[in-house]
């Protein structure tokens, strides 16, 4: 029986424990952070809470026996990311990323690109503006700077404290979301600027799409530098990983 660990959080890595679950040769262990106060029901056994840093998790991999780590957190999530790949050479376990590949604006996005929400703060400008936030909302304070602006702030907990603006509307929703329902959202809002992170995949792309449609500029923030590891974009490719990896672990008689 091998051991895997997926660090989580994120759709592909649900679907990659349900890919995993029920098979004879592994025990699968999805972890996650803990930031959600109802965490979507998992297939496998879950462990939720930090490990306390890279050394925190090399302790856990030895102690745990773990065969193969898939790093399948967010595209943002870069220290999780980070201190997987320093655990994993630590460890000497075999690690494989599984990261969506990033959306492309095509020619008829209005897209601003920004490094951090600071600056995503500077590219609304002075004049007030109707802003649909689509971001954690931990990470909403630079908005603070710029009470001028209409907010409408979506978030699968509520934002506590709110904002100290005049003109906040929280919405409470976990994704998937669709282009249709987004249109209407922003439509319904009269917003004429969308802050987004360049999450890739299906689920939360609706928006994107919407802000094509109509029109809407969309200040995307910019994915943080993520470590140089193996990596795949898709759960087949995940799943087809971990056969190659644990037939060497297996032919090594670890
Ligand atoms: N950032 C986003 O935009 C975003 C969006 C959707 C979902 N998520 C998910 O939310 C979680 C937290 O994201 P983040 O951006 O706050 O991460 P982060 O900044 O990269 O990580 C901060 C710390 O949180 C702990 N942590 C993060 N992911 C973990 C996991 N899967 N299992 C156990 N501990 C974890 C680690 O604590 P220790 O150092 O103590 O181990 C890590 O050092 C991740 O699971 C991610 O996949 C993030």
């Amino acid at each position: 029986m091998h051991r895997i660990l997926i660090l989580g959080g994120t759709l592909e890595a649900r679907r990659l424990a349900e890919r995993l679950r029920g098979r004879a040769d592994v025990a699968t262990t999805l972890s996650l952070a803990g930031r959600t106060a109802h965490p979507a029901v998992q297939p496998v056994p879950v462990r939720i809470g930090g490990f306390g840093g890279a050394e925190g998790l090399a302790a856990y991999l030895r102690a745990e026996r773990i065969a193969a780590l898939i790093d399948a957190t967010h595209p943002y999530a870069a220290t999780i990311s980070a201190n997987a790949a320093r655990a994993a050479a630590a460890a000497g376990v075999r690690l494989l990323a599984l990261r969506r590949p990033p959306w492309r604006p095509t020619a008829y996005d209005r897209w601003t690109e920004v490094t951090d929400v600071p600056a995503a703060v500077q590219a609304l400008g002075a004049a007030p503006r109707h802003v649909f936030l689509a971001l954690g909302r931990k990470e909403l304070g630079p908005f603070a700077t710029a009470p001028q602006h209409h907010y409408l702030v979506r978030s699968v907990d509520p934002v506590d404290p709110p904002l100290p603006v005049a003109h906040a509307i929280y919405l409470l929703a976990r994704g998937p979301f669709a282009e249709a329902a987004e249109r209407e959202l922003l439509l319904a809002h009269g917003s004429d600027a969308i802050v987004a992170k360049n999450s890739g995949g299906e689920a939360t792309y609706g928006k994107i799409a919407a802000a094509r449609a109509l029109g809407i500029e969309t200040i995307m923030l910019r994915r943080p530098q993520l470590p140089a590891v193996p990596s795949v974009a898709s759960v087949d490719e995940a799943a087809a990983w971990l056969d190659h990896a644990l037939a060497s672990v297996a032919a090594r008689g670890v």
